[in-house]
């Protein structure tokens, strides 16, 4: 898909992996109206964007009659809407303890699973008004790889994988192209992965910004469905279906990786 001239909307867009796909995006000519709570670090962003005509609108995903408002704001400005990246996301690490987790996972799964929904359903007509567009659901590796002591995290993004699929075979037809984008860990400021970045080993499995912001454009222009960052983490999903032991085995090592994270890493 040629970027000139398309409106993409980009929920997460003041930090992080959306904050790095409005540079982009807005750098191959596309105009971007950036979604997020902090009015003053979107405005940052937003400003500092190369092209013009560029908006942003201080909202929070879990609120349906912000993301309505939000919806209003990219038909009066913008008129249209052919890419959204759904990037808006938190982490939600920690033991289940039973009812205290209750709270935890039902807040991250407001904002991870239901803030796209919200914010997919609300853009439909403009996306549709808009077709062939695309939808970018920034999903995780933990979407398809449960771990320990990420339960709220991987419902979260399981259930995202789940609806995306779903909604790419469905929407399809409709010139409605959903994509997921599953990145392995990498830092940044909801997810600061403080351990690994510390760890000379440990830090060769981090991945970045850019390179997800990558893989969101190439989903895009090439209308995939699943793009995995880095791409070889696409195996151990592989080997969760094909060979569950070695998958259940490989949860000791992976704990390793685990141990180097702390609660505020997601
Ligand atoms: N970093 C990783 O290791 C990693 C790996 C795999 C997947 N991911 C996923 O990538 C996405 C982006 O994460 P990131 O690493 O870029 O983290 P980040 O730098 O913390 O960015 C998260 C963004 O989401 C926004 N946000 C959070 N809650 C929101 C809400 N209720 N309403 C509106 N905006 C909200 C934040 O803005 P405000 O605080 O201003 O609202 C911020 O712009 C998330 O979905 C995350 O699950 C991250």
């Amino acid at each position: 898909m040629e970027l000139k001239g398309k409106v993409c909307v980009v929920t997460g867009a003041s930090s992080g992996i959306g904050r790095r796909a409005a540079i982009d995006l807005a750098a191959r000519g596309a105009t971007v109206c950036g979604v997020a709570r902090r009015a003053e670090r979107l405005e940052s962003v937003i400003s500092g964007l190369s092209g013009d005509g560029h908006s942003m609108v201080p909202a929070d995903v879990t609120k349906k009659t912000q993301v309505t408002a939000m919806a209003s704001h990219v038909k009066e400005v913008h008129g249209r809407c052919d890419i959204l990246v759904n990037s808006a996301g938190i982490g939600g690490a920690g033991t289940f303890d039973g009812r205290a987790a209750v709270g935890r996972t039902e807040e991250v799964m407001k904002t991870n699973f239901f803030g796209a929904l919200y914010c997919t359903a609300e853009l439909m007509p403009l996306l549709e008004a808009a077709a062939p567009c695309s939808v970018v659901n920034i999903a995780s590796i933990a979407g398809r790889l449960a771990l320990r002591g990420s339960s709220a995290y991987a419902a979260s993004k399981f259930a995202l994988v789940g609806w995306s699929e779903a909604l790419h075979f469905e929407l399809a037809e409709r010139g409605v192209f959903v994509s997921l984008v599953e990145p392995g860990p990498l830092p940044t400021e909801g997810f600061p992965m403080t351990g690994l970045v510390k760890d000379p080993l440990m830090r060769r499995v981090l991945t970045s910004d850019e390179k997800v912001s990558s893989a969101i454009l190439d989903a895009v222009a090439r209308r995939k469905m699943q793009r995995v960052v880095p791409r070889w983490y696409y195996l151990l999903s592989i080997a969760r279906v094909l060979v569950p032991p070695v998958y259940r085995f490989a949860q000791g090592p992976l704990a390793t990786v685990r141990k180097h994270r702390v609660p505020e890493d997601g």
